[in-house]
This record gives C-alpha cells, sequence and structure tokens, in this order.
C-alpha cells in the first residue's frame, strides 16, 4: 500500500538540537539523532541517562516540556502534533511498560489501532488475515490475541504483543524502548528475531537499551551512546561491543565527561533515585 510511496521518498525522523525538561529539570540536553526508514538504529546508555524521556518526547507523551529544539518526520515539525495524529503520520512507540486495556482483547485493540493509524475501514474477516499473517511470521498463539491486552501478560507476552503490534500497523519508524528488559533469554531471542524479521527497506527502528545482548539479534547499521541526556559517542555495530567490554564507565572517562555531566550526581546529592 504504501510501497509506491517508499520508492519514491524515504521517511526520515529528525531530531535536531532536542532539549526537554521534566518538572523542571532538564534532562534532554541537545540531541540531534537522524533515523530513515530501512536504516536500524541503536540507542544505548545508563540508567537514567534520558533514553526513555527521548522516546517519550517524540511521542508527545504529556508530562515533558520541550525548551528547544525540534523534532522533524517526514518533512514536518511534529512536536505540535498529538501521539494519534504522529502514529498516523507513521511513527510507533513500543513502552517500556506497556498498559492494561482491561475488557479489550488484543485482537478488538488491535483491528481499532489499525483503522485509526490508517484511516479507512477493514473488515473483520480482512483484518483477521492481515494478523494472521503477522502472527505466523512471529509464532504468536491463537490463544494469545483472544485475551484482553495486556491482562495477566508475562512481561515476554506482553513484549511479544507489542512486536505484533509493530507488524500489523507497519509503521515507517519504529522506537522500541528497551525490548528486552525483563525477558528471559528464550523470549529475548523470540522477540529479537521477530524485530529482525520486520527490519527491511520499509522500516526504520531506533532500538533503546542498555544491554547488548537484543544486539546480538536486531543487528544495528548505527550506535548511539547516551549519557547525562546527550549523544556522547556514535559509531557502527563495533561500538556496542565495545561499551560492553569498557562498560559506560569506561566510555565516560574516554569522552571525558565527569561523572556530574555523565548524570552520575546521586553520588554526592540527596537519595539515589530508585528506579528500575
Ligand atoms: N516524570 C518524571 N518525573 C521526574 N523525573 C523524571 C521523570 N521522567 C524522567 N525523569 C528523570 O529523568 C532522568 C532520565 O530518565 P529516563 O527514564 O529517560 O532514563 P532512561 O535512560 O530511560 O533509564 P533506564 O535505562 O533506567 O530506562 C532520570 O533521572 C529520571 O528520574
Ligand atoms: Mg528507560
Amino acid at each position: 500500500m504504501a510501497t509506491a510511496d517508499t520508492l519514491v521518498q524515504t521517511a526520515e525522523l529528525e531530531i535536531r538540537g532536542l532539549h526537554a525538561s521534566v518538572e523542571g529539570k532538564e534532562i534532554l540536553k541537545g540531541i540531534d539523532l537522524t533515523v530513515r526508514q530501512g536504516e536500524t538504529h541503536a540507542l544505548m546508555g545508563p540508567n537514567g541517562s534520558g533514553k526513555s524521556t527521548l522516546a517519550n518526547v517524540l511521542m508527545g507523551r504529556p508530562g515533558y516540556q520541550v525548551t528547544s529544539g525540534e523534532v522533524v518526520f517526514k518533512g514536518e515539525a511534529i512536536l505540535g502534533l498529538t501521539p494519534d495524529q504522529r502514529a498516523q503520520r507513521g511513527l510507533f512507540l513500543a513502552m517500556q511498560y506497556p498498559v492494561e486495556v482491561p475488557g479489550v482483547s488484543v485482537v478488538n485493540f488491535l483491528r481499532t489501532a489499525y483503522k485509526a493509524i490508517k484511516g479507512e475501514e477493514i473488515s473483520a474477516l480482512a483484518f483477521r488475515k492481515h494478523m494472521k499473517e503477522k502472527m505466523d511470521l512471529l509464532g504468536v498463539e491463537d490463544d494469545m490475541v483472544r485475551r484482553y491486552v495486556n491482562q495477566g501478560f508475562s512481561g515476554g507476552e506482553k513484549k511479544k504483543n507489542e512486536i505484533l503490534q509493530l507488524a500489523v500497523l507497519a509503521p515507517q519508524i519504529a522506537i522500541l524502548d528497551e525490548t528486552d528488559s525483563g525477558l528471559d533469554i528464550d523470549s529475548l531471542k523470540a522477540v529479537a528475531t521477530g524485530v529482525e524479521k520486520l527490519i527491511g527497506p520499509s522500516l526504520g527502528v531506533l532500538v533503546i537499551t542498555h544491554y547488548q545482548r537484543i544486539l546480538n539479534y536486531v543487528h544495528p547499521d548505527f550506535v548511539h551512546v547516551m549519557m547525562g541526556g546527550r549523544i556522547v559517542k556514535e559509531g557502527g555495530p563495533e561500538l556496542a561491543r565495545e561499551l560492553e567490554e569498557k562498560g559506560y564507565e569506561g566510555i565516560r572517562q574516554e569522552v571525558g565527561l565527569s561523572e556530574e555531566e555523565a548524570g552520575r550526581d546521586d553520588a554526592g546529592s540527596g537519595p539515589a533515585r530508585g528506579e528500575s
């Protein structure tokens, strides 16, 4: 459907000099990053470096103030758009902590989302067929899509469900936050190979993670390391391996960032933040 389009132009998500704050505290301190359709990018960084904040700002979740910079998707400035409008234009965000939707089955949820995003009617039968194709590709059981969205889903099932959502909605650019968190080795492998199957010329992906292991399956073309709200180092796939060896501390010293600049200010001031 979008193929004619994609052949002519490549969708591009461009983040320029992005600064953003939460409750008056600056978290993102100037992010520049471009993701094109067909490219796989990994955004890595220690806890609290601002990765999820970036994902949330990109998708327009409330509670974040963009203080300067801009985000342009397919030539259009999107920071003034609602999350729905961004999704309609072909952006997708898989959240680190997916929400439950009691009373709505996965299949109905997906069909509603599909209609809202594509702006077109699709019969239950046609949708089933479309979904079944994706389920087969990803190895998702029938049983799962009849259940209520995320209710009682294990961590692995939630993530699988997200990847199914990604496959069914077929966005041009997807942001996957912490898709490896809370997964056992087999689930991680299943989810990661699912993502790998979806990667192709019509999909651009930004995979957000702090570990290298998901990158054994999802092979990034570009790796960006974030620390203290800035991208401090960029490279190819070898950078992920380097990171695994040196650790974030090694990278911090190499790029000459103070502990404070790297966001490790919990050392001296007040209680450590107890997230994750
Ligand atoms: N809603 C919020 N209220 C207060 N502080 C926030 C909020 N959201 C984010 N922060 C702070 O912003 C910083 C960056 O958080 P963020 O969730 O973006 O990090 P992250 O890189 O995704 O970390 P992780 O690897 O643990 O997921 C943290 O210091 C966090 O406490
Ligand atoms: Mg996060």
